[in-house]
């Protein structure tokens, strides 16, 4: 397994742990994904090492709660870099020898956001809609290659991705997010069992499901006149 985020000590610890309790091999790279340069060192890096992913998760992703007006250009620009370049990037570095094993699976994290567009979290919506529409049509580039593409489009899960999307320290989101919170693990099984019965998406959570399948039966209308009326997210 091959780890990667720009914490290096929290991927030492994490390490450690999948260590003792499945007594795998483990690789820690700490990389900042936004950076073109430093995501061409992690492709040397393991090149070097003659690792192939068999299974390349595009987890990383960051968000940014409120105005785009507001936003600061670095925090925008960063969400862009990573969310999409550097999945697509990523993708792109590691497909070739997947290609050439014929085989392999490839986990791009979305979210439900990639279903509307959302005011108070624009352009990280528009991120997502870009993941989830990308990785539909390589899933189907890649049939005749035997690599799946499965996108992973969550509700809200607590993780630090609240307190990384927040523009100031302690910053509340309100709303009906905590109805539809579903822990990380049961996120984390649920993708893998749409990856094992090799799913083009999944949704995970009954309540998300639900939420994913009605959306996609109102029409752009209707939708804009719930996210127009609904409250403020901050
Ligand atoms: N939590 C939710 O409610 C929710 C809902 C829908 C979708 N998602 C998606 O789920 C994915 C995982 O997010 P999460 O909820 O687990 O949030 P999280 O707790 O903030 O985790 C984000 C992960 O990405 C890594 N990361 C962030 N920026 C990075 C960078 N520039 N380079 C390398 N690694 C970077 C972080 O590690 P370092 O900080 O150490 O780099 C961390 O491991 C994201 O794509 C997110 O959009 C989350």
């Amino acid at each position: 397994m091959v780890l990667v985020a720009r914490r290096g000590d929290l991927l030492s610890v994490l390490a450690a742990e999948l260590i003792r309790r499945n007594g795998i091999e483990v690789h820690c790279f700490q990389a900042d994904l936004a950076d073109v340069g430093q995501r061409l060192q992690l492709a040397a890096a393991l090149e070097e090492k003659s690792l192939v992913p068999d299974c390349l998760i595009n987890n990383a992703g960051v968000g940014d709660y409120g105005t785009f007006a507001d936003a600061e250009w670095t925090r925008v620009e960063n969400m862009l870099r990573l969310n999409m370049e550097g999945l697509t990037h990523l993708i792109h570095l590691f497909l070739p020898k997947m290609i050439e094993r014929s085989s392999g699976v490839v986990v791009n994290v979305s979210s439900i956001a990639s279903l509307v567009p959302m005011p108070d979290l624009a352009i990280y919506a528009a991120t997502k809609a870009y993941v989830s529409s990308f990785s539909e049509a390589l899933r189907i580039e890649l049939r005749e290659q035997n690599i799946a593409v499965l996108s992973v489009c969550p509700g809200p899960v607590h993780t630090g991705f609240g307190k990384a999307a927040a523009r100031t320290e302690g910053e509340q989101i309100k709303g009906v997010r905590e109805w539809f919170c579903i822990p990380k693990e049961q996120c984390v099984a649920e993708s893998i069992r749409a990856m094992d019965l090799d799913r083009a998406r999944i949704f995970p959570g009954l309540k998300v499901a639900l939420v994913a399948a009605g959306i996609s039966l109102v029409p752009l209308a209707l939708i804009r006149l719930i996210m127009a009326n609904r409250p403020r997210r901050v």
